[in-house]
């Protein structure tokens, strides 16, 4: 079952970010990372085409309160995100009836490769297991994506098994599915 969670007042900081709520002022920052050819399409979407498109997936990430900005703190851009997503696969018993949810995280092509989705998507993971009363989180990528196989592995992850997923764009995807239990 999803674990609540309400981001609206939540302020996380690691050595190099501030992961925090959106807010409106950060479409600039937004649209410049998600119309990149190559980054949005390893999540299951499409680059954004237009600011208006990006405006109104912010909106839906304000109002819905769960997904985090990246906020590098040496020039305070808005380099990313990560959701804390509700559950899209039933891994069945024990999870069913435990409380969970699943992380899901973009970071501009401009910053891969400097450990950065490791650094927050761990700080985030805590905030889910000692604040947020999380027992396990889920976290997956397709066959194709090992980048963030990468990141699933250095957040320790267990792999639990493979599973077909639709995207946004209606397409399948062979994909890999991984548990990390809460430590208490
Ligand atoms: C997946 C992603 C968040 C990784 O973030 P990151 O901060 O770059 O993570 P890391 O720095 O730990 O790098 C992870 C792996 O990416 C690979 N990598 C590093 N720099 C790279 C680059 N410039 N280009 C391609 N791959 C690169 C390396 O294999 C690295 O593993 P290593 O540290 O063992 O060498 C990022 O690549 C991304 O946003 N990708 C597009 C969206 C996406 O795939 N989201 C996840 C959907 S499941």
């Amino acid at each position: 079952m999803n674990a609540e969670i309400d981001i609206s007042k939540v302020i996380l900081e690691t050595d190099r970010l501030r992961i925090r709520p959106w807010s409106m002022e950060d479409l600039e920052d937004f649209y410049e990372y998600a119309s990149v050819d190559g980054v949005g399409q390893m999540a299951g979407w499409n680059p954004h085409k237009s600011r208006s498109e990006s405006q109104e997936i912010m909106n839906r990430f304000i109002s819905h309160k769960r997904t985090f900005a990246l906020e590098l703190k040496k020039n305070k851009k808005v380099i990313g995100s990560i959701g804390i997503e509700e559950i899209s696969f039933d891994l069945g018993e024990p999870y069913t009836s435990l409380k969970g949810r699943e992380i899901g995280y973009v970071l501009s092509k401009e910053y891969w490769g400097m450990g950065l989705m490791p650094e927050a998507a761990g700080k985030v993971m805590e905030y889910c297991f000692d604040v947020s009363g999380c027992q396990f989180l889920q976290c997956s990528h397709s066959f194709e994506n090992a980048q963030s196989k990468r990141v699933i592995e250095k957040c320790g992850f267990e792999f639990i098994q493979d599973y077909e997923r639709t995207n946004k764009n209606g397409e399948n995807h062979k994909s890999k599915m991984y548990v990390k239990m809460s430590p208490q």
